[in-house]
């Protein structure tokens, strides 16, 4: 079997790929080792800056996105119960669209079944050969029976533990990372969310976040030491932990229920560099990871597949290999953006494990400054919004 480019992974960066691929004629395979059922069945983020957004218009998958999806104009930090809110169509004219990763994927999923490209599901031992020549070779196993795939460029797609990332040489890959000593602890439940906007806390016992799905789903989350155990938390140890962190009038308004989800996910900071081997690319968290915080994991691996996605229409079109050569510097730029806002969003709110006076009185300062300082505030919406990140970086 032959394809233009075979794609590892259907989570968003896979299927978004491949959508924009295919719009220009572009011929893949996905490779997908979960069941799409399992793969939809995964909770995980919520929000779009407006450029992701305008990627799914493009790849023509935004129809649910804009009659479902809530447009927010800013967020809310709390600091000890102080509130404070940051305006971003007042700061940096732009906004932010609340529509579950799950949503887009089920849409990307959706529209691809409709133009009958191939996806092999439950696809099992992924290997990836001769990417450093001119004919790469993908193989795996379904139901027991061996295939190849002869290509032109593979595509990582597949997540932090994927297979891609896995097969570079390890002499050719340099990373970079930060482990944090804690992680979240979130709760989805289905109640109308306590605010209109996401509150981000600040709070002597650890981070909260309140935040949401629809106008009838929430979603929640509390800081935990990593060694927490899930089984540990019952649902009414999460809302009393949870309205500890906010301030009491949030606290007294949240709508509790029984959880239909509960779940751990540990903090980290990782890049691998560069984003290309020959005819391998890495796209979204097969090749960086960043701490929820910022709410830009699903954002980079879609603004890694956008670049990606022209470059080889580009190389298909014109038989230019200027954009494949730029992908992994113009990638990286964006990626190192979002990374650094990531860091410092979660130096910002967490309780550290051996915090002392010093730096919750620094972290209370920096509160204090978004709160007095325009300038500072701007900095912020940009970052979240999406505003600074390669364009600007690149410039
Ligand atoms: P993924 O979504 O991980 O997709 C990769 C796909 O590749 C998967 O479907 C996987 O099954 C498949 N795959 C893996 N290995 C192989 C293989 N060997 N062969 C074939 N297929 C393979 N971001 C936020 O902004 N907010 C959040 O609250 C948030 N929560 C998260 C919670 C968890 C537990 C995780 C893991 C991530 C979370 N993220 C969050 C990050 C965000 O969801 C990711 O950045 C986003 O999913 C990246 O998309 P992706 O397509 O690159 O990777
Ligand atoms: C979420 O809704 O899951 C969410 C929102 C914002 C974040 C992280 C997670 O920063």
């Amino acid at each position: 079997m032959r394809t233009q480019v075979v794609i590892v992974g259907a989570g968003p960066a896979g299927l978004l790929l491949g959508r924009l691929l295919e719009n220009h004629g572009v011929e893949t395979v996905i490779l997908e080792r979960r069941s799409a059922g399992y793969v939809l069945g995964r909770v995980r983020a919520g929000v779009l800056e407006q450029k992701t957004v305008e990627l799914l218009e493009r790849a023509g998958v935004s129809h649910r996105l804009h009659e479902e999806g809530l447009v927010h104009d800013g967020v809310e930090l709390s600091f000890d119960g102080e509130r404070h809110r940051i305006d971003f169509r007042a700061l940096v004219g732009r906004t932010v669209t609340v529509y579950g990763q799950t949503e887009v994927t089920h849409d990307l999923m959706d529209a691809r079944a409709a133009s009958g490209a191939a996806t092999v599901y439950e696809a099992e031992n992924v290997s990836l050969h001769g990417f450093d020549g001119d004919s790469p070779k993908v193989r795996y196993v379904k139901d027991g029976i061996g295939h190849e795939i002869a290509c032109d460029f593979i595509a990582g797609c597949d997540g932090f533990h994927g297979v891609s990332r896995a097969s570079v040489p390890a002499g050719a890959l340099q990373t970079f990372e930060r482990v944090y000593p804690f992680g979240w602890l979130g709760l989805m439940v289905e109640k109308p969310p306590v605010s209109d906007e996401l509150i981000y806390a600040n709070h002597e016992r650890g981070f909260a976040l309140c935040s949401m799905r629809s106008r009838h789903r929430s979603r929640y989350y509390v800081q935990v030491p990593l060694d927490e155990r899930v089984e540990d938390w019952s649902d009414d140890r999460f809302w009393d932990e949870l309205r500890r962190r906010l301030d009491a009038e949030t606290a007294e308004r949240i709508s509790t229920g029984p959880s239909m989800e509960k779940s751990i996910a540990p903090l980290r900071s990782f890049v691998a560099e560069p984003m290309r081997f020959g005819r391998l690319f890495l796209a979204g968290d097969a090749a960086h990871i960043v701490p929820p915080t910022g709410a830009k994991g699903l954002n980079l691996a879609a603004g890694d597949v956008g670049l990606l996605a022209d470059a080889l229409v580009e190389f298909y079109a014109e038989r230019s290999a200027a954009g494949i050569d730029a992908y992994s510097a113009h990638a990286l730029a964006r990626v190192w953006a979002a990374e650094r806002f990531s860091w410092w969003m979660t130096s910002l709110l967490h309780r550290l494990p051996d915090m002392d006076g010093f730096t919750r009185r620094i972290q209370r300062a920096e509160f204090d400054q978004l709160r007095s300082s325009e300038a500072a505030a701007r900095a912020m919406a940009e970052s979240y919004t999406g505003a600074f990140g390669a364009e600007s970086v690149m410039r």
